[in-house]
């Protein structure tokens, strides 16, 4: 694996890549690697001959100066683990080289970045994000990327604007990769101390029990969200949202009937958390 820190390297290995005929793989991170990016990561290896893993602690996309400043990081670890998962390149710039003097320029999904993180985090967050996603789609140029299902909304915002700006790129979305007892793996878990650690399966638990209540024929949003919340309530947690929204448009339902999105956020001590799950009902085709 080699570590590049530049547009022009990536650029130039990409370019010698898909001369040969290799499709290209990106898988964007902030780094602080974890199976969930690694998964990530195995994916690309399975459907790309070459793979580029960027790794960006991406300020436009923090809300508070604090959850930057103890943004978990670890460089040297991360290279290690991406060229354990058969990464060709870790492209690795620096500030300078993704904003520089003068950066002026953002792109904006509206709509579904509205809701949910968009509520309690502001809209500038998902600018950020859509901003610095657009820039290594045209950075790095791939041919598919690769982006988790734990970031339920952050997904379906990269599938709209790879679509609205035309990037010839498929994006591709991945299952959420758990620890054994059901948390949700995340940089920010490194986060918990002991006690907040085992309280934070209750979000796994409680998005669980909203799954048994709708396969057990509860179409009603209310009660099968009651089922999840007294999960969060016995361990004391107050939930940011805890929501049933439509998959496509993430505005709240009031009955599943079809796919539906479950999604959750809570602070437990210094971490943020968020997770979801798909659910649906019996009998239902999507
Ligand atoms: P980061 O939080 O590092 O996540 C990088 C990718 O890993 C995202 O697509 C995220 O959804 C995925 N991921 C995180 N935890 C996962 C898990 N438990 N299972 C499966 N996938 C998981 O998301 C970002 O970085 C940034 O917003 C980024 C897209 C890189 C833009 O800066």
């Amino acid at each position: 694996m080699i570590l590049v820190r530049t547009v022009a390297a990536v650029r130039d290995v990409v370019r010698s890549a898909r001369a040969e005929g290799r499709r290209v793989g990106l898988v964007p991170t902030m780094g602080a690697f974890h199976r969930g990016h690694v998964s990530l990561m195995s994916r690309a290896r399975e459907e790309c001959g070459f793979v580029v893993v960027s790794l960006f602690v991406n300020p436009a996309q923090f809300n508070e100066a604090a959850d930057l400043a103890r943004y978990p990081r670890d460089e040297g670890g991360d290279a290690a683990l991406a060229g354990n998962a058969g990464v060709d390149v870790l492209f690795a710039p620096d500030a300078s080289e993704v904003y520089p003097a003068g950066f002026a320029t953002t792109v904006e999904v509206t709509g579904i970045t509205e809701p949910l993180e968009g509520a309690v985090r502001g809209t500038a967050h998902f600018r950020g994000v859509a901003t610095v996603v657009a820039k290594l789609f045209n950075m790095v140029q791939p041919d598919a990327a690769y982006f988790g299902q734990k970031d339920a909304q952050q997904a379906l915002m990269i599938r709209r604007m790879a679509k609205d700006l035309d990037f010839p790129i498929e994006v591709v979305v991945c299952p959420t990769v758990r620890e054994d007892d059901g948390l949700a793996m995340s940089s920010r878990n490194a986060l918990l101390d002991a006690d907040s650690r085992r309280r934070a399966t209750a979000l796994s638990r409680a998005l669980r029990a909203v799954e048994r209540t709708v396969a057990a024929g509860e179409r009603e949003a209310a009660s099968a969200l009651a089922s999840g919340r007294a999960e969060l309530a016995a361990e004391g947690i107050e939930a940011e949202y805890f929501a049933a929204v439509s998959v496509d448009t993430l505005q709240p339902v009031d009955r599943i009937e079809s796919e539906t999105l479950i999604a959750l956020a809570a602070r437990l001590g210094a971490a943020r958390l968020i997770d979801n799950v798909i659910v649906r009902p019996p009998g239902a085709t999507r």
